[in-house]
């Protein structure tokens, strides 16, 4: 029979490493007050008679508007959470205010089952981009995209065409980790959407490169699958109307549980170099 280690072992490796719901549930949040019981008769006529309903109208008070964090209260609805995230990032100029607006954002549930924001690394002046899913535990427990074992072969690759994280910029187009590893869900893509957009118009590289479907897809909006699409230059437009050349390749991750591909995205890698050659030199 397995023992206890080897049971945690087994989940660890799964994914399943923390005791969370996929939602947050804030059990600070004030109980909702106990249904009042309907007014007797006598106790209604009791009352002054009501006031016309325009009136009543008019004193209503204007609804506040939503500050961004208060934003993960399940009464916010989800399309206050897109705008809110579309008005934050709009209003970054720099990375450096985006990271800061995203830190206090509350509008993306996956912020309070991760450790940490996972906003970047490598060197925002590079001329190339390259664009993963989301973080996975060890990107987590760090704060930095691609550390753990689809990292390690990602830096291998760049070593292979010339680059380092110093020549690169490297992002995720979910900065937090989602709990156990699980696919993010369509809103929780679309309320990341604006902020990870406005990180590639602040960038502003010269060549991005998907790191797998979903990356692919939030960069060119195409609905192909990664198998068709990889090896072909596609277009990504920025919200200013700026077009940035886009390569989609295999995930790193795909590609360790599947090595034969790696001559695929080596072939892809290569197709990079050369672009990148005839753009920067
Ligand atoms: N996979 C990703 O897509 N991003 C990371 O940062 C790590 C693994």
């Amino acid at each position: 029979m397995a023992s206890i280690r080897e049971i945690l072992h087994f989940y660890a490796e799964a994914g399943v490493d923390a005791a969370l719901s996929d939602l947050p549930v804030d059990r600070f949040a004030a109980e909702p007050p106990p249904a009042r019981p309907a007014p007797e008769p006598r106790e209604m006529a009791a009352r002054p008679p009501s006031q016309p309903r325009e009136m009543r109208a008019e004193r209503a008070p204007a609804p506040a508007p939503t500050p961004a964090s208060t934003l993960n209260k399940a009464s916010v609805p989800d399309d206050a959470k897109i705008a809110m995230a579309r008005q934050l990032a709009a209003g970054a100029a720099t990375l450096e205010e985006l990271h800061e607006q995203l830190a206090a954002f509350d509008g993306c549930n996956l912020k309070f089952t991760a450790k940490n924001l996972v906003f970047a690394d490598g060197n925002p002046q590079a001329a190339i981009m390259f664009v993963g899913e989301a973080p996975g535990r060890e990107e987590d427990l760090e704060g930095k995209p691609f550390i753990g074992r689809s990292g390690q072969l990602l830096d291998r690759m760049f070593a292979a065409i010339g680059l380092d994280r110093q020549s690169v910029y490297i992002a995720n187009t979910i900065p937090w980790r989602p709990p156990g590893n699980r696919t993010p869900t369509p809103l929780e893509t679309e309320i990341c959407r604006p902020f990870f957009e406005r990180q590639v118009e602040l960038v502003n590289p010269k060549l991005l490169v998907a790191l797998g479907g979903p990356a692919a897809k939030a960069l060119t909006s195409s609905t192909e699958g990664i198998l068709r699409l990889r090896g072909n230059w596609k277009q990504h437009l920025t919200a200013s109307g700026q077009q940035i050349p886009v390569m989609p390749t295999l995930h790193p991750a795909y590609l360790l549980r599947n090595p034969a591909q790696k001559r695929f995205a080596w072939r892809d890698f290569v197709n990079v170099k050369l672009r990148l050659k005839a753009l920067t030199d």
